[in-house]
């Protein structure tokens, strides 16, 4: 693994993580999330973030060290942003490799290095706005809580112009040998947005209007490059990602974006029929429609386009006197994650007795939607029915169109 140099005394670090395991326990990544760090070289040594012990992650960032005559030996000062383990893990590890080394985090991040590493020595709270002298380049931290913990900072070198913004304006998949933004062809950044906006919806949501405030606060840098902890590093564009996350943002107040996402699921074919007509309906109105099966595919992919579509057509049959059960989950992720603002129409099949409706409409109390007169049917629909879910669609799509 090689270094790859931002500015002359900036250094990106980082390890392609390669695995099974679930982000954070829970979210598939099937194409791999990067780990990044940043050294930054004055008469002193600055190592931002650190990794996990994960995928091989610390050889590979000491590999990318070794290759410009640096190890994590040489390091003067931790920069911890941020605490979640991605960054963190190998705290320890890294203290018995390198115990002069000074641990520098905001105050709430400094009680977690104690209580999650059981560290007591070496360490340093840095207020917002305090600034650390390398001899050479300078950073300066600024805290922006919940971003994505509460004791999350970011920090800044103002002499390149970088950003290093920990799990702000990161991203899902790995990246392989290149790490900038003008590295990659317009498809890989299709992949990396994509990718984005699940790490976003999945990671970050439920804290959107901390990220507006987080891009107020930076919003007077002179930002070149902005440096976050995951994914592609944008030193062409940085304003792109900035302005991809204030948007995303966005979507937790509304409005988000003119499309409709569809989740259903079904037991027999019945409720599936329901969704087939819904789907023609919306098609014949020319609204982009995103289209997802539950449990056949990890929530997250749902999640994401729900977040970014102003309606949601949500079909499920009733099964037990209740909800299809993986739709009961979804509902659950959605609270959790502010799924707020949307418009929705609810359909689903029922065999001899209904209940999903008095489920569902427990599990969406705090959810701030706009429903529209939700459909029932009793086993197969019939012709008629199917028609007027056809045009339940058509209406559908232009209450999104309007
Ligand atoms: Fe990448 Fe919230 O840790």
């Amino acid at each position: 693994m090689k270094a790859h140099k931002i500015a002359g005394s900036v250094v990106c670090v980082y390890a392609n993580v390669e695995s099974t395991d679930l982000f954070e326990g829970i979210w598939p990544i099937p194409r791999g999330v990067s780990l990044n760090c940043y050294l930054v070289q004055g008469k002193k040594t600055a190592l931002i973030d650190l990794i996990r012990d994960w995928s091989e992650a610390p050889k590979q960032v000491e590999s990318a060290l070794a290759s410009i005559g640096s190890g994590f030996d040489k390091i003067d000062y931790l920069v911890l942003n941020h605490l979640e383990p991605d960054h963190t893990g190998w705290l320890r590890e890294f203290r018995k490799i390198n115990p002069h080394a000074e641990i520098l985090a905001t105050a709430k991040g400094i009680n977690l290095v104690k209580t999650f590493y059981k560290e007591e020595q070496g360490l340093r709270a840095v207020k917002d706005g305090e600034k650390l002298d390398l001899g050479g380049p300078e950073l300066v931290f600024f805290e922006t809580p919940n971003i994505h913990w509460p004791e999350t900072m970011m920090t800044w070198e103002p002499q390149s112009g970088t950003l290093f913004s920990c799990d702000g304006f990161g991203s899902f998949g790995s990246l392989g040998s290149r790490v900038f933004d003008d590295e990659f062809n317009p498809e890989e950044h299709a992949f990396y947005e994509a990718e984005g906006l699940r790490y976003y919806a999945s990671i970050i949501s439920s804290f959107s209007s901390f990220v507006s405030r987080g891009i107020d606060k930076i919003a007077s840098l002179d930002i070149k490059c902005v440096a976050p902890s995951h994914g592609i590093v944008w030193r062409e564009k940085p304003q792109t990602i900035i302005d991809r996350y204030r948007r995303y943002a966005g979507y937790s107040t509304g409005p988000a974006e003119k499309e409709i996402t569809v989740i259903w699921g079904s037991m027999y074919g019945n409720t599936w029929q329901g969704v087939d007509a819904v789907i023609r309906g919306i098609k014949a109105e020319g609204v982009p429609c995103h289209v997802h099966r539950i449990p056949d595919e990890d929530p997250s992919y749902s999640l994401a386009d729900a977040f970014r579509s102003s309606a949601l057509v949500l079909a499920m049959p009733t099964y037990e006197y209740a909800m299809f059960p993986p739709m009961a989950y979804v509902l659950d992720i959605f609270r959790r994650k502010h799924i707020f603002g949307k418009t929705v129409f609810r359909i689903g099949s029922w065999g001899w007795a209904g209940g999903a409706k008095r489920e569902y409409e427990a599990a969406i109390e705090t959810l701030k939607w706009e429903s529209v007169p939700s459909m029932e049917w009793a086993g197969a629909p019939t012709g008629q029915e199917l028609a007027v879910l056809e045009e339940r669609g058509r209406e559908l799509a232009r209450i999104v169109k309007a």
